[in-house]
C-alpha cells in the first residue's frame, strides 16, 4: 500500500495547474544515495562550506546553547553533524540525540554513525515529516533544533514562515535553533551546483520519476522529461524542473490519475532558495526566536536563536 500522503501530494501536484511535486519524495534509498553523491561534489559547495563552519563554531554552539537534547530535522546521514556532537560531547552537555527524517535509509546510517562514535550518547532516531512535527517530548532540557543544509530553502515562503512558526512554538524559552542557510552568491557559481557536468543532479532530480513508478504503478518513461535547473532573480531561488520533451499522457493508477503533459510543460521538483544574512535575521525574530550568533562566511551562515520567553 502506498504511502496515503504521497498519493495526496501526487494529486495535488499533478492534478493541477501548474505541476509541482513536493521535495520530500526525493529521498527514496536510491535519492538519498544520490544525494549523498551530490554533497561530495566539488560544483556542491554548501556541504563543505557548512562544514567549516560547524568545525569553528561547535564549541560555541555548545557554551551558548547549553543544550542537553539535539534534535535534527531533516539530518540525512548526519555526516556534519558529527562535528556538532563532538563539541558538546566534550562540553559533557549532551545526553540525547534525536535525528529525524523520512528517509529510513539516511536514519539508519545517522543513528549508526552517532552511537558508533558516541557509545554513551541515548540516541532516538524518529522518522517523520519535518514539517507536522514538534519535539516537545524531547528530554532533557534545554535542546537544540539543528536544521543544518539549507534545507529551509527548499521551502516556499509562506512554508517557511509556517515552519519556522511551527518550529518555535515546539520550543521552550531557552531552547534553541541551529540554522543553517545558503547565501546568495554569483549566479554562474549557484548554476554550476545544481547543474554539474557529470549529471548527478539531474539524475537525483528525475530519480522522482522512477520513485513514481514503483510505488503507484506509473507509467513515466524517465527520457520523456528534461532537467531544467533555472536561477529565478526576482525570488532569489534555483527552480529545479522537469520539462515535457514531448505531449503525452502518464498514468498513475496509485493515485487514481491520468496527467497529460503538452511539450515544455514543467513541472517544479524542488526550489533552494537563497538568503541575505539579514533576512534570516528578520525571519527568525518574527516569530521569536532571537538571533545570538552567527557564524558565516561568503558562501554560508550558521545562524544560533534562542526561543524567547
Ligand atoms: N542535513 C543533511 C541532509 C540534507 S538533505 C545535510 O545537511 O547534508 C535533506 C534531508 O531532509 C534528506 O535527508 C531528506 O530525506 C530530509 N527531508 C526532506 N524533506 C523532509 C520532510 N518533509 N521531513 C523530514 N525530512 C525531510
Ligand atoms: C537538501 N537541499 C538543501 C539541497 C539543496 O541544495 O537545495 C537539495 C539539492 N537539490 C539538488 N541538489 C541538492
Amino acid at each position: 500500500m502506498a504511502d496515503p500522503q504521497l498519493i495526496d501530494d501526487v494529486r495535488a501536484g499533478l492534478g493541477g495547474q501548474p505541476k509541482s511535486l513536493a521535495p520530500r519524495w526525493l529521498y527514496d534509498d536510491a535519492g538519498t544515495a544520490l544525494f549523498d553523491e551530490i554533497t561530495r561534489l566539488p560544483e556542491y559547495y554548501p556541504t563543505e562550506a557548512e562544514r567549516a563552519l560547524l568545525a569553528g563554531s561547535a564549541a560555541d554552539v555548545a557554551e551558548v546553547s547549553g543544550a542537553r537534547a539535539i534534535v535534527e530535522l531533516g539530518s540525512g546521514t548526519a555526516d556534519k553533524t558529527m562535528t556538532l556532537l563532538a563539541a558538546f560531547d566534550a562540553a559533557g552537555l549532551l545526553t540525547s540525540y534525536m535525528p529525524l527524517d523520512v528517509s529510513t535509509e539516511a536514519l539508519d546510517r545517522a543513528a549508526e554513525r552517532a552511537l558508533e562514535r558516541f557509545p554513551r550518547l541515548a540516541v532516538a532516531p524518529h522518522l517523520a515529516d519535518f514539517s507536522g512535527y514538534l519535539p516537545a517530548a524531547v528530554d532533557p532540557q534545554p535542546r537544540l533544533v539543528a536544521f543544518l543544509g539549507s534545507t529551509i530553502g527548499n521551502f516556499l515562503p509562506a512554508e517557511r514562515r509556517a515552519f519556522l512558526e511551527h518550529v518555535s512554538a515546539s520550543l521552550r524559552p531557552g531552547d534553541s535553533l541551529l540554522l543553517g542557510t545558503d547565501l546568495v552568491k554569483p549566479v554562474d557559481r549557484l548554476v554550476r551546483a545544481y547543474d554539474d557536468p557529470g549529471g548527478v543532479t539531474e539524475r537525483f532530480i528525475l530519480n522522482v520519476l522512477t520513485m513514481l513508478n514503483r510505488e503507484l504503478g506509473a507509467d513515466f518513461q524517465v527520457d520523456d522529461f528534461a532537467y531544467v535547473p533555472l536561477w529565478d532573480a526576482r525570488n532569489r531561488r534555483m527552480d529545479l524542473r522537469l520539462r515535457a520533451r514531448r505531449s503525452h499522457q502518464v498514468r498513475i493508477p496509485g493515485a487514481a490519475l491520468a496527467v497529460a503533459f503538452f511539450e515544455g510543460e514543467e513541472i517544479r521538483v524542488e526550489v533552494s532558495t537563497k538568503f541575505h544574512l539579514d533576512e534570516v535575521g528578520a525571519e527568525l525574530k518574527a516569530v521569536g526566536l532571537e538571533p545570538v550568533r552567527v557564524y558565516s562566511d561568503d558562501d554560508f551562515a550558521l545562524t544560533l536563536a534562542l526561543r524567547t520567553p
